[in-house]
């Protein structure tokens, strides 16, 4: 069995850059709630952006903005809306996945 990733085989879309104004930024992609995040940058380490679910890792709920952070309004699981790692429950953290910016545009890697 190889340990080779699968081939890119192309990006999907998000939206225009510009079209995001504030984070996080909520976006719908094939009917499944996500955000668009940005990481704090640092002087070393420019912000970049990731795309998270708001599928809360618990037990399904979806997660919404609340000051810095992603509040789950079930049981209260709270994530930091520049991370998507969880504020008080140690460990957990929103799938997360990296956004590429082409020609203007937030993109996800597709793969075969
Ligand atoms: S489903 Fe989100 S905290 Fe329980």
């Amino acid at each position: 069995m190889s340990d080779q990733l699968p081939e890119s085989v192309g990006y999907r879309i998000i939206g225009h850059v510009d079209d995001f104004t504030s984070f996080p930024a909520s976006v719908t992609i094939d009917r499944d709630p996500y955000f668009i995040i940005q990481t704090t940058g640092q002087e070393d380490a420019p912000s970049e952006y990731k795309l998270v679910s708001a599928i809360c890792p618990h037990a399904g709920g979806v997660v919404r903005p609340w000051e810095n952070e992603l509040i789950c309004p079930l049981h209260y699981w709270s994530f930091d809306s520049t991370t998507g790692q969880s504020t008080n429950v140690p460990g957990e953290q929103l799938d997360c996945r990296p956004i590429q910016i082409h020609e203007g545009q937030f993109t996800i890697a597709v793969s075969s």
